[in-house]
């Protein structure tokens, strides 16, 4: 199968560990696959590796942190099929957790030459691909500001509280920075039977209008099971509502990028 129209690159950010991204970014990822046959690239930014030990076939010694830091490194290096046809990775390895502060070590120049030789393998890897989903790790630096910067766009998870609510405004400050578009945000990991979340799913709206997106994913044993079982939520339960929102989710993210 041949990608389609222009490639998107999407990053799933938000500065706070733990709400879903890597969740979202595997399951979205399915979905785009095997329910709208497209061709997906992820980019695991995270050196947790969580996307890269879920997925991968093979772990690569070199991480795609090395192509930031390391002239002579190119972003194949770290390239790895998955099980999935229509799914391939750049891993990471825990070298990630130093690449903002090596970035940063570098002379201005040569940071900019490593992130020309990024960008300029996504243009290469144009007609291959239809989505690149960067799985974004919980921080806010210089790296992750440049991965932003070189997305067409960034879909931010919430979990619902009242402080993770305040700190989406440090998140989409984050993205006007260096002039990245921010898709929106949707609830992930909501309790209906918690009425506090109702509230907050409101005071969220109110805040942000139409750049909540419709679909919810809602807080389920479903999804939090299923990557214990290695598989996505679709093939553990496709018939389950959690399965189904992030096929919605996945509708609805194409819907507003393209
Ligand atoms: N909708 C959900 N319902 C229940 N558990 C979830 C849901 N989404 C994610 N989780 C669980 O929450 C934890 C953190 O998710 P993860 O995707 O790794 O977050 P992040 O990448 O933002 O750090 C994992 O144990 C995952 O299984
Ligand atoms: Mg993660």
């Amino acid at each position: 199968m041949k990608a389609g129209a222009k490639m998107k690159k999407i990053a799933i950010f938000n500065n706070k560990g733990g709400v879903s991204k890597t969740t979202t970014v595997i399951n979205v990822a399915y979905a785009m696959a095997y329910k709208m046959e497209k061709k997906v690239l992820i980019i695991d930014c995270d050196g947790q590796q969580n996307a890269t030990r879920f997925l991968a076939s093979n772990i690569n010694d070199i991480g795609i942190e090395e192509t930031l830091v390391n002239d002579s490194v190119y972003p194949d290096s770290s390239f790895s099929k998955t099980r999935y046809e229509n799914i391939d990775i750049l891993t990471s390895t825990v070298h990630m957790n130093e690449c903002s502060e090596n970035f940063s070590a570098l002379e201005a120049e040569k940071q900019k030459a490593n992130i020309a030789k990024f960008t300029s393998y996504l243009s290469k890897i144009e007609d291959n691909y239809d989505y690149v989903l960067f799985d974004m790790p919980p921080a806010l630096n210089s790296v992750t500001e440049k991965i932003i910067s070189i997305s067409d766009g960034v879909i931010v998870p919430v979990e619902l509280g009242i402080f993770a609510i305040q700190g989406i405004a440090k998140v989409t400050d984050a993205i006007n920075k260096v002039n990245a578009e921010f898709i929106g945000c949707f609830i992930a990991k909501y309790d209906k039977n918690n009425k506090s979340d109702a509230e907050l799913k409101e005071i969220l709206e109110s805040s942000l209008g139409d750049k909540v997106f419709k679909t919810v994913i809602p807080y389920s044993n479903i999804i939090r099971n299923s990557l214990n079982y290695k598989v996505t939520a679709n093939e553990y339960m496709y018939w389950q509502s959690p399965a189904k929102k992030f096929i919605e989710l996945t509708e609805e993210i194409i819907r507003k990028v393209g």
